[in-house]
């Protein structure tokens, strides 16, 4: 394989094997995640690797190209965040104007995208699971106010008792099914991220086979040959330590959404029981000019992340960025923060693929050493029955 997605752990505090002694801890985690995907209670890990999908919709992209120039996503949480993240990544202006996303219902900022688009040349894609989310169906209902005809709608949701599927399949439009056992927040390789992208002409099958290389390189259960186990098990580590605020800092301004997606997955998966450990999302180095002071002499409390694309090392505003982390991971370990890398090879799909991946193998496992469930959300349901 030519694209790797690396983990530095020198910075760490726990490089030299300190790791070893929770081989044991790290076997039934790994074997409870091995349980669920076998009896396919859990769906994430497969989505890659699914055929029909990934041809479905290119099919769809193909026909709707033909017709539609923009296409408008209405989402949020779960059901756009993975897009918001690999959009800038994989075309510095975001698929922008092809792709729209909208996902607060913000009179303001919903009537901006309304007022620029030609409803004519304009497919909406709504995005739900459940099919029951106020915000998107409120942003759905405004836009078929404008909305010439029913052909010009795409469904992704779940195949259940949802609103949203219901109405779909009353109207007989065109529905993408999300699995039973894909989570919001796990959904981005499921045609929830898959379908606006092949829309805006983004390589899918690279981001794919990046994300099934990932799959396969991080489900070993040794301990010190799975990257990923040894974050999970860092990041476990260093909250029962009382850091409790795991700091992602991308060198790389496409990145700042995926630093969103990294922080909703985190939080929404391991906030649980009186625990979690806090995202928070720096970029660098425009963060060394903000949130540094506080990172480097601050309270004890942060473990940080620093990523980087490997091929930024070729040019020179690239290098001065490498130069840039290096100097943040050295000042964070000399000031006693625990530091781990991530580097990219590229700023591709295969690249995000196995990145992407790898965070929410990471996640799940997490959950597991935490002694929690990782796939619900209870208390963000708590608000969404209040809205009702
Ligand atoms: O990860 C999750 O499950 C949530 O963040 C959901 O994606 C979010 O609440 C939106 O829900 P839905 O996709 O049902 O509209």
């Amino acid at each position: 394989m030519t694209f790797m997605v690396t983990f530095d752990f020198s910075k760490s505090g726990f490089q030299d094997g300190r790791l070893a002694s929770f081989q044991e801890e790290v076997q039934k985690s790994h074997e409870h995640l091995e349980r669920e995907r076998k009896t396919k209670a859990v769906g994430f890990w497969d989505l890659p690797f699914d055929a029909k999908m990934p041809k479905a919709v290119a099919a769809f992209a193909d026909t709707a190209q033909k017709r539609f120039k923009t296409l408008l996503v209405l989402g949020i949480g779960g059901s756009s965040q993975g897009l918001k993240a690999l959009a800038p990544v994989l075309d510095p202006a975001g698929f922008k104007p092809r792709l729209q996303i909208l996902e607060n219902p913000d009179p303001a900022a919903a009537n901006a995208c309304f007022e620029n688009l030609d409803w004519k040349t304009t497919l909406v894609n709504v995005v739900s699971k459940s099919g029951n989310t106020v915000e998107t169906l409120a942003l759905f209902e405004e836009c078929r106010k404008h909305l010439p005809g029913k052909d010009q709608i795409v469904v992704t949701t779940g195949d259940n008792n949802g609103l949203l599927c219901k109405w779909a399949k009353k109207e007989d439009l065109t529905f993408f099914e999300i699995p039973e056992n894909v989570g919001g927040r796990f959904s981005v390789f499921s045609a929830v991220g898959l379908l606006p992208l092949a829309f805006a002409g983004a390589d899918v099958m690279a981001l794919l086979k990046g994300a099934q290389n990932g799959a396969g390189r991080f489900q070993t259960a040794l301990l010190k040959t799975n990257p990923v186990y040894q974050n999970g098990l860092i990041h476990f580590l260093t909250d029962r330590s009382g850091k409790n605020i795991s700091v992602l800092m991308p060198y790389a301004e496409c990145l700042e959404e995926f630093g969103r997606w990294y922080a909703q997955l985190w939080a929404e998966s391991l906030g649980k029981g009186g625990k979690g450990q806090t995202p928070l999302v720096a970029v660098g180095p425009r963060d060394q000019h903000s949130l540094a002071q506080l990172f480097l002499d601050g309270p004890r409390d942060k473990i940080v992340t620093l990523l980087k694309f490997e091929e930024d090392r070729k040019t020179t505003l690239g290098s001065l960025l490498h130069k840039e982390y290096n100097a943040t991971a050295e000042a964070l370990q000399e000031a006693g923060v625990p530091v781990v890398g991530v580097t990219l090879p590229k700023r591709d799909g295969a690249s995000m693929g196995e990145l992407m991946i790898a965070y929410e193998i990471q996640t799940a496992f997490t959950g597991h050493l935490m002694g929690l469930n990782p796939y619900d959300q209870p208390a963000v349901e708590k608000i969404k029955k209040r809205i009702h």
